[in-house]
């Protein structure tokens, strides 16, 4: 083996013990004291590794190391290292580890590149704190306007502007973490499946074939409030009732669709008594499909049943898109070099496996080439506690992006 398997399961381990909670889960949250610690840390593993880093205006850490030729388009890698809540050690944090274990690997045996090569730690991947996410990735591709910082709210008011100040960054600034498309040639991501596909197969590796992209609604269904005991069932308005015959019917409907999922994982009720028909209901639905048409399709279908069930029980309907990202195919030269790579590895006969998660190459897609590999997922289980890779998965998942690096940014022979 080229990497170092035992320093990355260290490290992530190490990591993992930032921002962890008593009961186990990991919560890691943007523009927070958390975070700060956790990017800390990075920064000094990519120093370990020999990296010259530095921060960009969004939050991004970035560790580089150069090419022969350092005018060479950079071969970008990495992932995120923010957690949802109560999330596990493994989503982000592994890819970030694992691109610096390759780099440092490359490093300590003495090995030039004429492509530089940059590990990325993004900001705020997982959306968890403003309902928006891949804040870092959409800044380096030059998407993420003004308004988006200010528009994008926590649970706390505060946006995401003012979340950047408090943390000590100049949202005014954030036009400078984009990158010139000509500076990059290509950006590989490691990551857990969050799936079963690889355990079926029973292999350590796979190779991402694209990502599902994912829409965000938010939904609030206002009616009136009523006493529970007094208002007969023909004479209510009540926002919850229609909102749950919406959510049954969109459960169904999205299971009528090949590759659809839908969920709805927020919801809130007001005022909120056990004797008080709601005033008012809000609640959130997480749309993908690997496919946009289908997508799209689904969407039109819930809009038009939703406004119906609304209309039905009064209730009035208001609606906000959060987020709407395209889904995004891997590059078929990136994916032929994860196979190559695999075959270095050991590893015969990779799966091709679609991403059903969202990632930070997804804002790359009409920039330059992606392309992903994935870590078998025990039990497919993630977002939770129990998200778990083995040691010896990670660390193979790892010798692959090793090779795929080498081979992206050219390897040059003694
Ligand atoms: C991130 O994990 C997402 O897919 O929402
Ligand atoms: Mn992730
Ligand atoms: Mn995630």
């Amino acid at each position: 083996m080229e990497i170092n398997a035992v320093r990355l399961w260290q490290r992530l381990m190490e990591l993992g013990e930032i921002g962890k909670q008593d009961s186990g889960g990991v919560t890691r949250f943007s523009f927070t004291e958390e975070e700060r610690r956790a990017k800390d840390r990075v920064i000094s593993y990519m120093k370990e590794a020999g990296l010259t880093v530095r921060e960009d205006s969004a939050g991004n850490v970035i560790g580089r190391r150069e090419g022969a030729d350092p005018l060479a388009p950079a071969v970008l890698t990495g992932s995120h290292i923010d957690t949802v809540p109560h999330g596990g050690k493994f989503d982000g944090a592994l890819g970030v580890l694992a691109a610096i274990e390759a780099l440092q690997s490359m490093e300590e045996k003495g090995i030039a590149t004429d492509h530089p090569i940059e590990v990325i730690a993004f900001t705020d991947e997982e959306g968890s704190r403003f309902g928006f996410g891949m804040i870092g990735s959409r800044a380096l591709a030059g998407t993420l306007r003004q308004e988006d910082l200010e528009r994008h709210k926590d649970e706390r008011h505060l946006s995401i502007a003012d979340a950047m100040r408090a943390a000590g960054y100049d949202p005014d600034r954030i036009g400078q973490a984009a990158k010139d498309p000509r500076q990059v040639k290509a950006y590989v991501e490691l990551h857990i499946e969050q799936g079963s596909v690889l355990e079926r197969h029973r292999l350590p590796v796979g190779v991402v074939s694209g990502i599902a992209g994912p829409l965000w609604l938010q939904f609030t269904l206002t009616g009136q409030a009523g006493h529970a005991g007094a208002t007969p069932m023909n004479m209510r308005r009540d926002p919850l009732r229609a909102a749950s015959e919406w959510m049954n019917w969109i459960y169904r409907e999205a299971g009528k669709y090949p590759n659809a999922v839908a969920t709805v994982g927020k919801i809130g009720a007001a005022p909120g008594g056990v004797n008080v028909i709601p005033e008012q209901v809000e609640f959130t639905l997480d749309l993908r499909d690997i496919d946009e048409a289908a997508r799209n399709a689904l969407e039109s279908s819930i809009w038009e049943y939703g406004n119906r069930v609304c209309a039905s029980h009064q209730v009035e309907l208001a609606v906000r898109t959060l987020q709407r990202v395209a889904p995004a195919p891997c590059s078929p030269e990136i994916m032929a070099a994860i196979e190559a790579a695999c075959r270095k590895a050991g590893i015969e006969q990779p799966p091709a496996l679609p991403s059903g998660a969202g990632h930070d190459g997804m804002q790359f897609r009409s920039r330059w080439p992606i392309g992903m590999i994935f870590v078998r997922s025990r039990e497919g289980i993630s977002h939770s506690p129990k998200e778990w890779s083995s040691q010896e998965d990670c660390g193979a998942g790892a010798e692959v992006l090793y090779h795929t690096l080498l081979q992206l940014a050219n390897e040059r022979k003694k």
